[in-house]
């Protein structure tokens, strides 16, 4: 079920978005590890396509595929721009900047090695990012987000794990799983963001979210603020081992970052 009351209200049109795949392009084009900021006559012109800007900058767009043929090739782009967008509009505004070639990244995630090590393991099916509070998991999560969709050509969800603490209590009874729960189990990929931000209700959905996708085996990344002793402690050691079954654990803070 596709249902946008809970999702968060679609960027402005006319900028390049981080999302836009061409960005992404662009930040492959570079491909020497450092997100550039574009120089003046690199950015955008007022009123220029994106599609021109894109050319004028970097040229043409690989194909995905050298056995594809025009058709294909449109229709593997659409698909990527539908998946990009649907992306976008669970993403909060104030998360909307955060991609692998916006410049901000690097200032708001200032874990030395952690943008480095989040490329290398951003296409993976589990993924943790442990840490303190501001130290930029949610930021770098996004990022990791636009680029696993981009090469995935598939769907994911940001999901604000704040929301599911009465997400239950506030739905009625008889009819399901609120909407908010049900994309969190059924996305093909669903970023959980800040699990443990939530209310300790007696109806959080998140230990049923986290065992009917372990079930399933899809894809799931997190974020959170505690400890995994503190993880234990709240939600139970079946949920957590399932949270960490295979899981790229990547630790933002003092020091570098550290990859487990
Ligand atoms: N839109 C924005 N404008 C200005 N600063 C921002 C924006 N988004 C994030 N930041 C800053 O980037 C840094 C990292 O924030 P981020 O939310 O990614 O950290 P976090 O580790 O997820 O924090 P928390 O544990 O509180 O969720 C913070 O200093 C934050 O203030
Ligand atoms: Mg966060």
């Amino acid at each position: 079920m596709t249902d946008d009351r809970n999702r968060y209200p679609r960027p402005d049109r006319g900028e390049p978005t981080p999302e836009d795949p061409k960005r992404e392009g662009a930040d492959r084009a570079h491909n020497d590890g450092t997100p550039k900021r574009l120089s003046a006559p690199h950015a955008p012109r007022e009123g220029e396509p994106i599609p021109d800007w894109f050319r004028r900058v970097f040229g043409e767009m690989p194909a995905p595929t050298s056995d594809m043929d025009a058709a294909d090739h449109a229709q593997f782009r659409e698909r990527r721009h539908e998946a990009l967008r649907s992306l976008a509009r669970s993403i909060p505004p104030v998360y909307r900047w955060a991609s692998f070639v916006a410049p901000e990244l690097a200032e708001r995630v200032a874990t030395p090695g952690a943008i480095a090590h989040a490329r290398r393991i951003c296409l993976s099916p589990r993924v943790c990012l442990m840490g303190a509070s501001r130290v930029g998991k949610t930021s770098l999560a996004v990022a990791m987000l636009r680029r696993w969709v981009s090469e995935h050509v598939r769907p994911a969800e940001f999901i604000a794990v704040h929301r599911l603490g009465f997400a239950r209590i506030q739905h009625a009874a008889g009819h399901g799983e609120p909407e908010i729960v049900e994309r969190a189990m059924r996305a093909p990929l669903a970023l959980l963001d800040d699990v443990g931000s939530e209310r300790d209700t007696g109806t959080n959905p998140v230990p049923d979210i986290v065992f009917e996708r372990h079930a399933a085996q899809r894809p799931t990344w997190v974020t959170t603020g505690l400890t995994r002793e503190q993880l234990v402690a709240r939600y139970g050691t079946g949920t957590v081992s399932r949270l960490f079954d295979q899981t790229k654990v990547l630790r933002l803070g003092s020091g570098e970052a550290s990859e487990l």
